[in-house]
């Protein structure tokens, strides 16, 4: 299918997202938004996708919200609408999400990103949450995912002032899994992205759904969910099949079963 603001392509078990709205560093519009939705619902659905990669161009992962859209809404029009909160599609995915940021992560982009599961920086990624710079607050979870990742002091600065981090700071800071040469980002986070989609789906979406319990739940909820998750793998075949392809010295041939 066609989109007007995001390239699809797939890579084998890798759905690939590609932000494209280059007039605007890919800022992130009404119709992006509903096209990058569309495109999650695919990959969502397809039982031939293991991991989804979203990313924009060298320049910009996405500058945020549109503000050229947005600088004439209303309150009782945001309000209504419920403006931002089809933005959390993402969030809901249960297939993990890498997100490949290079360039400017700002505002709505850097929320965004931070909605997937993780990120992957290039050298020229840059993160901030100006909002504030335009009278606003951040609107799509940054004041709240900003302060798990990187704690209350630098995400308050962030927020306070606007400032951006380069992609040594975030990584240093927690926000990102790791940093590579903006030249090989793309290619880098296709290679993660298909040994997440070569391991058994049931299981990394039951890891996915584990992790994110740490996030909403206390410890010893977390821990007895993970347990029971645990217990419940050995009814899957891939369980059989991975642990007999460690004893037996061969690479394992999941089923997804
Ligand atoms: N919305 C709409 N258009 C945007 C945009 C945005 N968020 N960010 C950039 N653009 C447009 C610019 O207006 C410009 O278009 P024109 O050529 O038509 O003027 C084009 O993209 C290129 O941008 P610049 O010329 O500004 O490029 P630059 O390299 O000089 O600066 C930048 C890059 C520092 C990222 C700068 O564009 C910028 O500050 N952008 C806005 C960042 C921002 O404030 N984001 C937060 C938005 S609010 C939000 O996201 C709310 C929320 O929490 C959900």
């Amino acid at each position: 299918m066609a989109y007007e603001t995001i390239l699809v392509e797939q890579h084998d078990a890798v759905g690939l997202i590609r932000l494209n709205r280059p007039e605007a560093l890919n800022a992130l519009s009404p119709t992006l938004i509903g096209d990058l939705n569309a495109a999650l619902d695919g990959f969502e659905a397809d039982r031939g996708i293991g991991c989804v990669v979203i990313t924009g161009s060298e320049k910009a992962f996405a500058a945020g919200a549109d503000i050229k859209a947005m600088k004439d809404f209303t309150y009782p029009g945001t309000y209504i609408d419920d403006y931002i909160t089809s933005w959390e599609r993402v969030t809901r995915m249960r297939k993990p999400v890498i997100a490949a940021v290079a360039g400017f992560a700002l505002g709505g982009g850097c929320e965004l990103a931070m909605m997937c599961d993780f990120i992957l920086a290039a050298d020229t990624a840059r993160f901030g949450q100006p909002e504030i710079k335009l009278g606003v607050m951040p609107g799509a979870g940054g004041t709240q995912r900003l302060t798990r990742f990187v704690g209350k002091s630098k995400a308050m600065e962030m927020c306070l002032t606007g400032r951006m981090m380069d992609a040594a700071e975030a990584e240093r800071a927690g926000l990102v899994s790791r940093v590579v040469p903006a030249a090989d980002l793309v290619a880098e986070a296709l290679k993660v992205a298909g040994v997440i989609a070569a391991m058994s789906q049931p299981v990394a979406m039951q890891v996915k759904e584990s992790v994110n319990r740490s996030y909403e739940t206390t410890l010893a909820e977390g821990i007895r969910f993970e347990r029971r998750v645990f217990q419940a793998q050995f009814a899957f075949a891939d369980q059989k099949e991975g642990m007999a392809a460690f004893v037996e010295k061969r690479p394992p041939a999941f089923k997804n079963a």
